[in-house]
């Protein structure tokens, strides 16, 4: 394979928002949310920021990819959320790490957004350019929420992401599957607030709910059988699916679809919400911690979400 990762971390703000206290906001319950969407509880910033989450969840990949951070050549961090839009995100990662050799940039796709980064990282690498990669998907959300619409603030979260890819001589191909369709932008969609008359979208986050679900629901099984077909592999030769962590009757209707066992479809999103391009660094992480993932383990790992865009990869362990 051309890349593996060989760091992961984490990083969850300190306020743990559960169902009961968002039904104190806005007309909902435990039940219903639970029932829905399969969420418990999600963490909230109160003094943190993109670049705050993104630097300790850096920084805890670093140490357990046990490099210097001289050694990292490229920073993306995939955000929707940041507070600032100059300097980007990655720049002041590499600052409060010390990454000085390292080119950074930000990338928007999403939800898709940690898929997106990790295949521009292993691109660089296939082509000879970098050797490793610090991909980091971070997120505020509660910037973007409108809390008092029940049908969105009850999804989402804030949380960071990272991992350390380092590139491995080898002529395996690794698939590598990414897809958008711009015709369905007004479905998930949210103005930078900045020149907002000029943006036809609304400055909190507008979704069509039931569009994404359907969106999901028929998207990402295709997504993942492309993949398999790509890589002359079957579903039941995958040891873990990790895929983004919206909804968990989607993630349970995928893996129907798929005649996959829900167990190994592992899942956060009880505990953190839908954390949009974190979500899926930080279940790698979660069970990375966990010692869940075993050397050589064969992985699917899909995201989904706003543009609509939609990708995933094949990963060995
Ligand atoms: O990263 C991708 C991000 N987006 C997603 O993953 C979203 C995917 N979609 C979903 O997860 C689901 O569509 C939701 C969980 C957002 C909504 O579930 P649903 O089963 O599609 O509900 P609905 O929007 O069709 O609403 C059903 C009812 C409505 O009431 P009426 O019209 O039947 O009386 C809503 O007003 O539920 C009501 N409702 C709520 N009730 C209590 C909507 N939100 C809430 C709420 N609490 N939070």
């Amino acid at each position: 394979m051309y890349a593996k990762i060989t760091g992961t971390g984490s990083y969850l703000p300190n306020h743990r928002m559960d169902n009961f206290e968002l039904s104190k906001l806005v007309d909902t319950s435990d039940e219903w949310i639970q029932s829905r969407t399969g969420i418990k509880a999600r963490h909230i910033a109160e003094h943190d920021t993109v670049v705050s989450l993104s630097v300790r969840a850096a920084k805890e990949a670093i140490c357990d990819a046990e490099i210097d951070p001289e050694e990292i050549d490229l920073i993306i961090v995939s955000s929707v959320s940041a507070e600032q839009v100059l300097p980007c995100t990655a720049c002041e990662v590499q600052a409060a790490i010390g990454a000085v050799n390292a080119a950074s940039f930000d990338l928007n796709a999403a939800c898709t957004g940690f898929i997106t980064a990790y295949q521009v990282a292993v691109a660089q690498m296939k082509a000879g350019l970098i050797q490793t990669a610090l991909v980091i998907g971070a997120e505020c959300l509660s910037n973007l929420i409108d809390w008092t619409d029940r049908g969105t603030c009850i999804l989402f979260g804030d949380g960071a992401g990272a991992t350390v890819i380092t590139c491995e001589n080898s002529d395996i191909e690794v698939p590598f599957v990414l897809h958008s369709d711009g015709t369905k932008r007004h479905v998930l969609s949210c103005s930078s607030g900045f020149g907002a008359g000029k943006s036809p979208y609304g400055e909190s986050v507008f979704m069509d709910g039931r569009e994404i679900y359907k969106f999901a629901v028929k998207k990402v099984p295709e997504l993942i059988y492309e993949i398999l077909e790509r890589h002359g592999r079957s579903a039941d030769e995958i040891d873990l699916f990790l895929l983004h962590q919206a909804n968990k009757r989607i993630i349970s209707s995928i893996a129907k679809h798929l005649h996959q066992d829900l167990s190994k479809f592992p899942m956060n999103l009880q505990e953190n919400g839908n954390i949009s391009s974190a979500s899926i660094p930080v279940l790698l992480d979660d069970l990375n911690k966990q010692g869940k993932l075993k050397p050589g383990m064969k992985l699917i790992v899909a995201g989904f979400g706003a543009g609509l865009t939609w990708g995933g990869m094949y990963l060995e362990w």
